[in-house]
């Protein structure tokens, strides 16, 4: 059966979230730290990296508890990275998703810790003792070692902060995308795909160009929609980034020539997964969803206390 997304992300959504509770559950109540780290798990992400995991693992193979596992390690990366952006001594900013960041809502040594504990979580999730697929559970750490260490994710935010101010090329801007939110998002599909064990070459390497234009498209979206939707449809703050005089796509190809790359790398990442047929659905939809994210009933698709629906037309198939 193919669903169509708004059902394909209630199912993932709400099985990385168990996933992800059952993992935590051996926290002590009241315990700050545990606190904050589910503060900044559990308050209305998307789970577009645990979707696209499920969405590449279903489209080649079949769900696996490192299936699972992986999901939840990035998502679990994905929150201790924006917990440590928004500090002061990086993005500075006081609202994520709606709500106080975690550094104003509890307080920036803990805000601090979260994220680390939320760093080390990922892969205590992924070096399970008990999986049965060792080998295939270290080459899934070395994927997500690499996406978000030194050379990838980390890469890109130093990037990002030391091209505050600065005028930098094109090039520059393009290598700042691909590793600050690039590299994590084409490690979940990627990730997705291996986790299966049954993921072949010349698949992984489509699945792979799919996740290079989705992964770019998506911080570029992520730029434009920083000028183009208000505070409250963003659940973060308006013009944050033209505050802090970032480099941004808008800025240097301007508002127009930004969405004209969007659409490009959208068109890009359809090509090289049309051949995969009927399964490639929730792919399609994805990419159809990280170029067209900038309307108030698709941000936030899902809550985890309440039922918000998509309802944009083109999700309706
Ligand atoms: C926002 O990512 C930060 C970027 C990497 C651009 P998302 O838009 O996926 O954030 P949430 O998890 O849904 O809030
Ligand atoms: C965040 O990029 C990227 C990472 C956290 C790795 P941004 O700084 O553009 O994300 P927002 O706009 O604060 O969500
Ligand atoms: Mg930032
Ligand atoms: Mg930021
Ligand atoms: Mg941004």
């Amino acid at each position: 059966m193919v669903m169509n997304l708004k059902q394909f992300s209630t199912y993932t959504q709400s099985r990385v979230d168990q996933y992800l509770e059952q993992q935590l559950s051996d926290y002590a109540p009241a315990n700050q730290l545990h606190n904050a780290m589910r503060y900044s798990l559990f308050n209305g992400g998307k789970r577009i990296r645990p979707m696209l995991t499920y969405a590449s693992a279903q489209l080649v193979g079949d769900i696996s508890s490192l299936t699972d596992a992986s999901a939840a390690a990035l998502e679990s990366i994905h929150a201790y990275s924006l917990i440590h952006d928004d500090l002061p001594a990086m993005d500075n900013d006081e609202l994520r998703r709606g709500k106080p960041t975690c550094h104003i809502q509890f307080d920036e040594a803990t805000a601090i810790l979260a994220g680390d504990a939320l760093q080390t979580f990922a892969f205590e999730l992924l070096s399970n003792p008990t999986s049965a697929q060792p080998e295939l559970a270290i080459k899934l750490i070395q994927e997500l070692v690499v996406a978000s260490g030194r050379n990838g994710m980390i890469t890109g935010q130093m990037i990002d902060l030391s091209s505050e101010n600065k005028n930098i090329s094109l090039a520059e801007l393009e290598q700042m995308h691909v590793h600050k939110t690039g590299a994590l998002i084409k490690a979940s599909v990627r990730m997705g795909a291996l986790s299966t064990g049954q993921v072949k070459p010349e698949q992984l390497a489509k699945l792979d160009a799919y996740a290079h234009a989705i992964g770019l498209a998506f911080q570029v979206q992520d730029d434009i929609i920083d000028l183009t939707s208000d505070t409250e449809t963003l659940g973060k703050t308006q013009f944050s980034d033209a505050e802090a005089n970032k480099a941004t796509y808008p800025k240097l190809l301007g508002l127009d020539g930004a969405k004209a790359l969007v659409v490009r790398l959208h068109e890009q990442a359809i090509a090289q997964i049309s051949e995969f047929g009927d399964k490639s659905q929730p792919l399609t939809d994805l990419a159809n969803y990280i170029i067209d994210r900038n309307h108030a009933e698709n941000l936030y698709f899902q809550s985890h206390h309440h039922h918000h629906h998509w309802s944009h037309p083109q999700f309706e198939k």
